[in-house]
């Protein structure tokens, strides 16, 4: 049974029901947006000891400062690069994370994703639905057929992905700084050496400063003209500006998108380019797998507060 009466610092929206649920088993939940960061800080700051977080706001040093009280973050989503984990620890505050309830979930949209992009699927969609039909057939697309895929990221996900993959009859090789252990598909110990031996990436590691701008112009050139990029992990892993430059220049066939450097805002160029497609980062987007989520959320916090610790522990 968790204690009655923790104030809880919610940023954002955590999904369905978390807030009122933990609001009936006694927790004060302190909710952003319904009230404005500032005045939940000025007033309840000194009080909070659990935040919930949907990466939207960073938690960083300043905002740890801000909670003297704190004692735990639940973050909503398995990429916690919104967090800063270094500094939680020297607090002593300890962070969950939502892994494995949205593996193959993420996988499926990744999947979708790759294979909208290459067959032009949404293209195609508004050639049909604007009436153009009538007036010409959609233009003949890529293919999947006779690529070869490289997964970057070989975790959870980018397993999840690799067999969805592997079941369209299409070689997938991959790229983590380590083998993993029990899988099978042949391991690239460079990104680089990689690109050069595919023409297809996919992209699903973590953000954070250790994977800033691994696809950069040299990775885009080593997948060459007939190459397509898919980043399902985080914006700031692609460099959108070569990405941008490779697509524009035909250097680069088309990318696939979920995620963005500047969330919500997508760059214009992209916007513009017809051999991309974009996504308003869903992979994990649906009733069933973002209530697991929530659910993974408010497990946590009623863990942590009855003493029993983190369910999901990210290593600090
Ligand atoms: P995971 O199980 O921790 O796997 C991460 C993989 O990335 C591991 O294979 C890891 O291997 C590799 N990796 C980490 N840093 C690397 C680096 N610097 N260079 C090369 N490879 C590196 O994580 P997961 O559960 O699969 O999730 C992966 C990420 O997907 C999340 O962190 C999140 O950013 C993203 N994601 C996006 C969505 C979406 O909606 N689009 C949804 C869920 C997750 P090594 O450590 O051996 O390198
Ligand atoms: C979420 C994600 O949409 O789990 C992740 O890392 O990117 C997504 O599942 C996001 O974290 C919540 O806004």
């Amino acid at each position: 049974m968790a204690e009655r009466g923790v104030s809880i610092l919610s940023l954002g929206e955590m999904g369905p029901g978390v807030s009122e649920s933990l609001a009936a088993d006694g927790f004060v939940v302190h909710a952003v947006p319904a009230q404005p960061l500032a005045g939940i800080l000025e007033a309840h700051g000194a009080e909070i000891r659990g935040v919930m977080t949907r990466g939207q706001v960073p938690v960083d040093a300043a905002l740890l400062a801000a909670l003297p009280a704190l004692e735990m973050v639940a973050n909503f989503g398995v990429g916690y690069d919104s967090v800063d984990v270094a500094a939680a620890a020297s607090r002593g505050v300890a962070v969950s994370n939502t892994p494995e309830v949205l593996d193959d979930e993420v996988a499926d949209l990744a999947v979708g994703l790759l294979l909208a992009t290459i067959r032009q699927l949404p293209q195609a969609d508004r050639h049909a639905r604007g009436g153009h039909w009538e007036r010409g057939a959609f233009p003949l697309s890529g293919t999947l057929r006779g690529r070869t895929v490289g997964i970057l990221g070989m975790g959870r996900i980018g397993q999840a992905i690799a067999r969805r993959v592997a079941a369209f009859d299409v070689p997938v090789v991959y790229h983590a700084r380590r083998a993993v252990e029990g899988v099978t598909w042949r391991h690239y110990p460079t990104l680089l050496g990689m690109a050069e031996a595919v023409d297809t990436l996919v992209a699903i590691v973590p953000g954070g400063a250790a994977t800033r701008h691994l696809i950069g112009a040299e990775v885009l050139a080593a997948l060459g003209p007939n190459g397509v990029v898919v980043n399902v992990a985080r914006g700031s892993v692609v460099d959108e500006d070569a990405l941008i430059a490779a697509l524009q220049s035909g250097a680069l066939h088309a990318a696939g998108l979920d995620v963005f450097a500047d969330e919500p805002r997508i760059r214009p160029e992209l916007l513009a380019l017809p051999n991309v497609v974009v996504m308003p980062h869903v992979g994990s987007a649906t009733h069933h797998t973002r209530g697991r989520m929530a659910a993974l959320v408010a497990e946590n916090v009623r863990s942590w507060f009855a003493g029993r610790g983190l369910v999901t522990p990210v290593a600090a």
